[in-house]
């Protein structure tokens, strides 16, 4: 490899800006305005012919503009003649719809890593994508990170240590959030499954494969949009006897409203700052640079 540089796209300025410092490594911002007409107007700062370019671009709200601009600035490097094009993306949107339920629908994951691996990407690091597996096998290095013992640590240092981990879903990867969470914790884990109805999107919840009754109880999630699936399982958990229910989510898309509803029904709320709010409480660069290093 020749010249490494860091790119810090306008979805994650201050990530990208964060490992660059970690690494001591080059970085620069992009210009970014929007025309008249909303359409979005994008500039490198820098000469990238020859350089292996670390973008790093989130895909968080606004999802839509994000995925545009990360369009727009991979075409840029590539035709800037980069050597080559690292992505990271500390959250990946459009990552849940992995597979077609209903006839006709796109499956927009598949479409995102289409896009991205003609315009040219050649590495993809992602932190807690939500179905990892969707990512093999494509003309794609593919990295994803895991921000869940970050989350555990955090949780373990103010106290939480013996608290039991409890995952949702029914993927082989949820249960992993619990068990690596638990590693930590040292305490015991368990997964509670739930199921989305296609059509209208609501969500039900399975039965937890262990008992919660008088447990301080830690429900660790990939990401968190409406709260809806949360706040049914704090409600399922708060009725099976659990002492204490507190919530720690790696990517938090709850608008100001939801988040308020979510810190009202459980006992604390934490998330990591790939999308930042008042409850991100862990910073994913430091892991982001080990894994670039
Ligand atoms: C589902 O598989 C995910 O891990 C989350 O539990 C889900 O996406 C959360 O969605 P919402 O917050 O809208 O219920």
């Amino acid at each position: 490899m020749g010249l490494i540089m860091i790119i810090c796209g306008p979805g994650s300025e201050q990530i990208g800006m964060e490992i660059a410092g970690i690494l001591g490594m080059e970085s620069s911002i992009v210009k970014h305005k929007f025309f008249p007409d909303g359409e979005t107007h994008l500039r490198l700062t820098r000469e990238v012919d020859g350089v292996d370019v670390v973008l790093v671009h989130s895909t968080s709200p606004p999802q839509d503009r994000h995925l545009v601009q990360l369009l727009l600035l991979v075409d840029a490097i590539r035709e800037g003649g980069a050597e080559s094009i690292t992505l990271v993306a500390p959250y990946m949107a459009y990552a849940r719809q992995d597979r077609r339920r209903l006839p006709g629908e796109a499956v927009s994951v598949f479409t995102v890593i289409r896009l991205l691996t003609t315009l040219g990407v050649l590495r993809l690091v992602t932190v807690n994508v939500h179905n990892p597996a969707v990512f093999e096998g494509h003309w794609l290095e593919f990295i994803d990170l895991s921000a869940m013992p970050l989350l555990a640590e955090h949780l373990k240092d103010s106290g939480f240590g013996g608290a039991f981990s409890l995952s949702l879903g029914k993927k082989p990867i949820d249960l992993e959030h619990a068990k690596e969470a638990a590693s930590i914790l040292d305490g015991e884990y368990g997964c509670l499954e739930t199921f989305r109805d296609p059509n209208t999107g609501d969500v039900s919840l399975g039965r937890a494969n262990i008992g919660v009754e008088g447990l301080r109880v830690v429900v660790f999630d990939d990401v968190i949009t409406t709260g809806g699936t949360h706040l049914k399982a704090v409600e399922s958990l708060r009725d099976g006897g659990a002492s204490e229910v507190h919530l720690a989510c790696v990517h938090s898309l709850l608008s100001k409203e939801k988040l308020l509803e979510v810190l009202e029904a459980t006992d604390s709320f934490i998330c990591t700052d790939t999308v930042p709010n008042r409850c991100s409480r862990v910073r994913v660069a430091p892991l982001i640079a080990d894994a670039l290093r």
